[in-house]
């Protein structure tokens, strides 16, 4: 049976944490480095996830509830995983993707108010044994990253309204559900102070995921689980 070498790593993280900067910044710094990068994102990623994609985002799911919701992240994170990600980690290559199973957890998990055991029950369904080597959770305060998406969308908006200061307390409950995450799982996951600066934060990226690299390369069996 064939062993991979790739490394899976994905990027979680609030509104305005710099998600999609930092993949790009990392991307570009292991490409310079001779490395195959392959960078995606869910909800999508692959043709029948990203169909899944627009029926979630639109909103047009909605109205069935978040059982329905969270069944569909994780269909279209199956047909990811193994349209995409998993061939991918076969051939060696290292894939970044912009959110991937905690996401669910968190926002339909925790502000979804899904039971934990319904989550992992599709999780393991979806992913298949393909769990990230590394996955970076770009820790912002809710209320700054919420400004920073904000000023990114209307450069010249007020403060917060109604509806975005009750949007704060969930997206504070988020953040403190990835934090969870984090604590939970220290081995795999890495909070990254999103407040800092761009090259502060891509600094720290760097050094994380060469350490992983290293360690990769002195344990060339590591990911078995990917290998079928
Ligand atoms: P996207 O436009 O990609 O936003 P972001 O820049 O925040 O990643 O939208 C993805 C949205 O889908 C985001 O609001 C988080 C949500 N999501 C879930 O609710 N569950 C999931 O499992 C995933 C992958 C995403």
């Amino acid at each position: 049976m064939a062993e991979t070498t790739g490394l899976f790593v994905s990027f979680e993280g609030g509104e305005g944490a710099g998600k999609s900067t930092q993949i790009r910044r990392l991307a570009d710094r292991l490409r310079g480095l001779g490395h195959e990068v392959l960078v995606t994102r869910e909800p999508g990623g692959s043709p029948g996830a990203e169909a899944v994609r627009h029926v979630l985002l639109s909103g047009a799911a909605e109205m069935f509830g978040t059982r329905m919701e969270a069944i569909l992240f994780a269909a279209a994170r199956n047909d990811h995983v193994e349209e995409v990600i998993r061939p991918a980690l076969m051939r060696g290559v290292i894939v970044l993707c912009d959110r991937f199973m905690d996401s669910s957890r968190v926002y339909q998990g925790v502000t979804g108010n899904l039971a934990p055991e319904f989550i992992e029950a599709l999780q393991r369904v979806a992913v298949d044994g393909v769990v990230p080597d590394c996955t970076l959770i770009l820790d912002i305060p809710a209320a700054i990253g919420l400004e920073r998406a904000r000023k990114r969308a209307l450069p010249t908006a007020a403060g917060p309204d109604r509806f975005e200061k009750e949007e704060m307390q969930t997206h504070e409950k988020r953040r403190e559900a990835f934090l969870d995450i984090a604590a939970r799982d220290p081995d795999r996951c890495h909070v990254v102070d999103a407040r800092r600066s761009e090259d502060d934060i891509a600094g720290e990226i760097a050094d994380i995921i060469d350490e992983r690299l290293a360690r990769e390369a002195d344990m060339p069996a590591a990911r078995p689980e990917a290998a079928r």
